[in-house]
This record gives C-alpha cells, sequence and structure tokens, in this order.
C-alpha cells in the first residue's frame, strides 16, 4: 500500500498519466521535451538507488557490450570548452590491482591515525575498497592540455577541466547502476605514486580510481549512513536563497522546502528501493 509521503512524492515528481505515446499536455510540468514518467522514474531509480561499492563484488566479468555502454556514457559527460579531458585506462591485471592495493593499505593505515577515539575505530572497521574483488578497475585521468593551453570556460577558473572529468565519473557510475552493475570511488591513495604505476605524463591527474563488477547486493543506503558515521542532511539545510546559509520564508520558499522535505522523506522511506 503507497504510503502518504509515497503518494506525495509521486504528484511531486511523476507527471500523471504521461506515456511517451500519450503526452499530458495539460499538465503544467510537461512540455513537448520532457521524457514519459516511466522514462523519467528509471533516471530517478538510478540516481536514488546508485551505491558506491565496497564490500558486495562478485567476480562475474563485466560482458563487452555492458562495459561499451558504460564507457560511451561517461565519454558523453559535458566538459568546459567540449575539451573531453579524460582518459579511461582499464585495469584487468591481478598484478596492477595488488599495487594500487598496497598503495591503499599504506594510505588507509596513515588516514586511521587522523581519527581520534570511537571514530578510529569505527574508521578501521569501515571498508573502504574493492580493488582486488572487483573484476575491473578503471582510473579516470584529466588531461589539462588536451586542447591546448586556452580553453573556453577556463580561463579564469583553472579547475574546470577536473570539474569535468567528474561529470564524466558521475555518467559512468550512473550507467553503471543502471546495469546493475557496481562502481567504488577509492580516493585513499598516494597520487604521485598511483601516477608512477599507471605511468601518467606529468600533465595528467588521476581524477577517480574506480572498482567495477556486479553485485550481491546494492545496499539501500550510503554505508557510511548506515554505520552511524555521518546522516544525509535535510535538503532545508543546503537549499538557499539569494546568499550562502540563508533562507527565505515567502510562500515559494516555504512550499518549496516543504515539498522538498517530502519528497526526502519517501526517498528515506524506500521509494525507489529496488
Ligand atoms: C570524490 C569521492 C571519493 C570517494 N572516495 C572513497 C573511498 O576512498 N573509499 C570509499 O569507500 N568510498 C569513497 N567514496 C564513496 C563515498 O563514501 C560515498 O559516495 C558516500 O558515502 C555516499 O554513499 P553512496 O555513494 O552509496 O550514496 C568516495 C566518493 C566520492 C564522490
Amino acid at each position: 500500500m503507497e504510503t502518504r509521503d509515497q503518494t506525495v512524492f509521486n504528484e511531486n515528481i511523476h507527471t500523471k498519466n504521461n506515456t511517451a505515446s500519450t503526452p499530458n499536455y495539460n499538465n503544467p510540468a510537461f512540455t513537448d521535451h520532457s521524457f514519459s514518467e516511466a522514462e523519467r522514474d528509471a533516471l530517478y531509480q538510478t540516481i536514488f538507488s546508485r551505491r558506491d561499492v565496497r564490500g558486495q563484488f562478485t567476480s562475474k566479468p563485466v560482458p563487452e557490450e555492458v562495459l561499451s555502454r558504460i564507457l560511451t556514457a561517461a565519454h558523453y559527460a559535458p566538459s568546459v570548452g567540449f575539451m573531453q579531458p579524460w582518459n579511461f585506462i582499464l585495469i584487468r591485471k591481478d598484478e596492477t590491482k595488488q599495487r594500487v592495493h598496497n598503495l591503499f593499505k599504506k594510505a588507509h593505515d596513515e588516514a586511521a591515525d587522523m581519527f581520534e577515539g570511537e571514530k578510529r575505530d569505527t574508521y578501521k572497521n569501515l571498508k573502504l575498497e574493492g580493488i582486488k574483488e572487483s573484476p575491473l578497475n578503471i582510473c579516470i585521468t584529466c588531461d589539462k592540455d588536451r586542447t591546448g593551453p586556452i580553453v573556453i570556460g577556463r580561463t579564469h577558473i583553472k579547475a574546470m577541466d577536473l570539474y569535468s572529468t567528474v561529470c564524466a565519473v558521475q555518467n559512468l557510475w550512473l550507467a553503471a547502476r543502471s546495469e546493475g552493475v557496481g562502481v567504488g570511488w577509492v580516493s585513499i591513495l598516494d597520487q604521485k605514486k598511483l601516477k608512477q604505476i599507471l605511468k601518467l605524463p606529468k600533465r595528467v591527474t588521476p581524477v577517480a580510481y574506480l572498482c567495477l563488477g556486479y553485485v550481491s547486493e546494492f545496499f539501500d543506503k550510503p554505508e557510511l549512513q548506515l554505520a552511524g558515521w555521518l546522516p544525509r542532511l535535510p535538503m532545508a539545510d543546503v537549499v538557499n536563497f539569494e546568499e550562502f546559509d540563508k533562507t527565505a520564508d515567502d510562500p515559494f520558499a516555504t512550499s518549496l522546502l516543504e515539498t522538498l522535505e517530502q519528497n526526502q522523506r519517501s526517498i528515506e522511506d524506500g521509494q525507489y528501493r529496488k
């Protein structure tokens, strides 16, 4: 049975009676360019059920056909000045994975010392990588010189090429989830040593070291949330008006914040659980 929150969420997120063949032009939330409800639902389901995967990888290989779709989705990400600064380095050899895993082990021990007391114990018990268990690792890199020194849009904020690469990471992560493939991002690594292992030129930054593979399960919530490390922030804490950290209490703002709260409650209650 649908709860009240789920009904509200449906009304908020879904365009009622909207299918690809019979667009509902009477609904103000629908335009000629909107997806059908089912199509849109699939996108939101992908977003809300995507997880960072560490301990649930199976050894089942990712077929070439699936991998090709995931990589293509990544390559079709937006990028500043259309510079497409990324490379996707596929790491299949146990030997390379072992070398990266050694980097992780060292950095992980160093990181543990940065936390205190109970947090340190919790940190030590968290599984924060699946380098060796996952059938495939992918390093996504950013080549800041891909299209020369002057790039439209990067003239004043130099990190835009890195942000573009992160867009490719997110495309890959979501495409993988829609294929039932888990992805885990490993960032507890000595970046310089990682560059040496993968023979990256000086101008190239390793942005994301990812573990990929089919999984025994996708958790409903982030592992860090389940472990009590941190909670999901309420949207009212992060949606501001006009200035940083500033709220508003006009009718539009009040209604929007209320709707966001309802949406969030229904997601946390398991809407889109798959
Ligand atoms: C930039 C970035 C780096 C991350 N590095 C790690 C990591 O080193 N190890 C790990 O276990 N998870 C890592 N994560 C995953 C986050 O912990 C995870 O996204 C967050 O807890 C929310 O969980 P979810 O992705 O399942 O929604 C990273 C995520 C991002 C975006």
